[in-house]
């Protein structure tokens, strides 16, 4: 299948300058920042600018990612910035088996990395790790986008049929990705990739 990132891949980017990775976390984080509650999860938090905006308000904030380097990385901007953050090398296609619960999932550039049977084994795993109540805010590349290099392309429908079970959907809204603009061997709209922003709310009641 087309697009689907691998290990390989994010593994050679983080060599160079990543195009995620901007020193800051995206804006659509940011405007709905008042709607987000501890414990929170990043999940593939890269080198966790998302993280480490929460954590710096006060959030109980863990970031996972597949590599050791991004994790490194986030790990250090903790440090220069006095930000308490947990960051561990964890594979999100594995939260099954993870005994931890959270309020809200972070999720911008993961989902849409994946193939089709991986996106069903990771919105299984978020099932579990994130508490009745909880919102996940996901951000991920949209069909508007012009096919090219990157992730894959995702409708408004994938979303919604990725989320059909066990989640309500609070709100899909057209977005954009903010780029590194030192990062030139990727070509996209002006504007940046354009995107979707998410929130769906995991069913069951608070507190069970
Ligand atoms: C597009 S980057 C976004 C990074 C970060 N969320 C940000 O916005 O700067 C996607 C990240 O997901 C990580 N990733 C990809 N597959 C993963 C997996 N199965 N488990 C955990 N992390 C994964 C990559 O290493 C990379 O850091």
């Amino acid at each position: 299948m087309s697009n689907v990132v691998d290990r390989a891949t994010f593994w050679f980017l983080y060599a160079g300058k990543a195009p995620w990775d901007i020193g800051k976390p995206q804006a659509p984080f940011v405007a709905v920042a008042n709607l987000v509650v501890s414990p929170v999860l990043d999940a593939g938090c890269g080198s966790g600018e998302n993280a480490l905006f929460f954590a710096a308000r006060g959030h109980r904030v863990t970031g996972i990612d597949f590599l050791k380097k991004p994790i490194r990385r986030a790990r250090v901007k903790a440090d220069e910035r006095g930000l308490s953050a947990h960051f561990i090398v964890k594979d999100a296609l594995r939260l099954r088996a993870w005994d931890e619960r959270f309020a809200s999932v972070i999720d911008c550039g993961l989902f849409h990395v994946f193939s089709d049977d991986d996106r069903r084994c990771y919105v299984e795993g978020l099932s579990g790790v994130l508490a009745p109540g909880g919102r996940l805010f996901l951000m991920c590349f949209s069909d508007e986008e012009p096919a090219g290099k990157g992730p894959r392309r995702v409708s408004r429908q994938e979303l919604l049929d990725a989320f059909a079970e066990g989640f309500e959907v609070d709100l899909i809204e057209p977005s954009r990705f903010e780029v590194n603009t030192e990062s030139m061997d990727f070509a996209f709209s002006d504007g940046g990739p354009k995107a979707w922003f998410a929130i769906f709310r995991r069913k069951g009641r608070v507190g069970h």
